[in-house]
């Protein structure tokens, strides 16, 4: 475990340097450079122009369970979209809630009693824009849509176009990948979170195209984390337990568009049959580095869910093409 240690702080000098962190493991409040914990779960990172974006939902106030749920469905009022930005992935400097939350509107996707999850952004070469998608759902979770919002910068403020069921989906849990070529995908838990499905953006990021494959048909995943490496296609997800832990899975494939073989658990050592009590929400590779990424994931406080957590761990594929994630520690 040393020897992992070290090549984590060789590869990541930062090793997120836990000075900013409230404990020496994960899981982590992160603090911003305010001194402030940031506020930015179920999110994302992109990386543009040496520096390294970090979208995420805004959990703030009170966590109450939503009347006449008969589930789990603990929940605060929607807080927008936040960003933070860095240039080592330690020091993450708060630029701001780059799509707030309505709080006047009951009819706009984005209006407090709504539900806005899993922001990403991703950056189109073409139109120059950097283009956020997220899930969209009333608080019962019926409305199942998938949300896009556009801006000229990374920090904002972006505009929100609206909502769609991508394909006449149900559109849940959700990730973007941006392929080598340009190409844009969209990987959502659908079919009542039954089925995954990976659809094609159009060029401008902005719309489904018909291209839109089912994989993983009736493994009920979610939480879906998507990296490439050595043109294979990785996709780590969770099981469906709302905001309890549960054992994570990774499937992979030759063709993004092909067939996606599920494998097994990716998390070794203590606590991997819980994901370490937490739930994948981006696998980001490490910049200037081969075969080095951070699995990043939540580790939900669903009582309190401001309170909630960030779990970081190194990730690698191993020799054999089996990605790994390994606890820091
Ligand atoms: C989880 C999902 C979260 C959130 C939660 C609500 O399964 O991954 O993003 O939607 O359910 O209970």
């Amino acid at each position: 475990m040393r020897n992992l240690l070290f090549s984590f702080i060789l590869f990541l000098p930062i090793t997120f340097c836990f000075s900013q962190a409230k404990k020496e493991t994960g899981p982590f409040t992160f603090i911003d450079t305010g001194g402030k914990p940031i506020n930015a779960h179920g999110g994302g990172i992109l990386y543009h122009n040496n520096t390294y974006y970090w979208y995420g939902e805004i959990k703030r106030g009170k966590t109450f369970k939503v009347p006449g749920s008969n589930w789990e469905n603990y929940r605060v009022n929607a807080g927008g979209v936040s960003c933070y930005s860095s240039k080592n992935l330690r020091e993450w400097k708060f630029a701001g809630v780059v799509l707030p939350a309505n709080k006047t509107d009951q009819n706009s996707d984005l209006h407090i009693s709504k539900v806005i999850e899993r922001p990403k952004v991703i950056y189109n070469k073409k139109t120059k824009q950097f283009v956020m998608w997220m899930h969209i759902d009333s608080d019962d979770y019926a409305y199942a849509r998938s949300g896009v919002a556009v801006s000229n910068s990374p920090t904002g403020p972006f505009k929100y176009l609206g909502s769609e069921k991508p394909n006449g989906n149900m559109a849940r849990d959700m990730t973007i990948f941006v392929d080598d070529d340009g190409k844009a995908y969209h990987f959502y838990s659908s079919e009542d979170n039954a089925t995954m499905h990976i659809a094609l953006l159009t060029d401008d990021y902005l719309k489904h195209t018909t291209t839109d494959k089912r994989i993983l048909i009736g493994l009920s995943r979610e939480a879906p984390a998507v990296f490439k490496y050595q043109k294979k296609y990785y996709l780590i997800t969770s099981g469906c337990t709302g905001w309890s832990p549960n054992e994570a899975n990774y499937a992979v494939a030759n063709d993004i568009l092909g067939e996606w073989k599920a494998y097994g658990n990716p998390c070794l050592g203590k606590d991997a049959d819980k994901t370490y009590y937490a739930q994948s929400t981006f696998v980001l590779p490490v910049q200037g580095k081969i075969n080095q990424f951070i699995f990043m994931a939540d580790q939900w406080s669903k009582l309190d869910l401001e309170k909630s957590k960030y779990l970081w761990y190194p990730l690698s594929v191993n020799t054999e093409g089996l990605p790994e994630i390994k606890p820091y520690k």
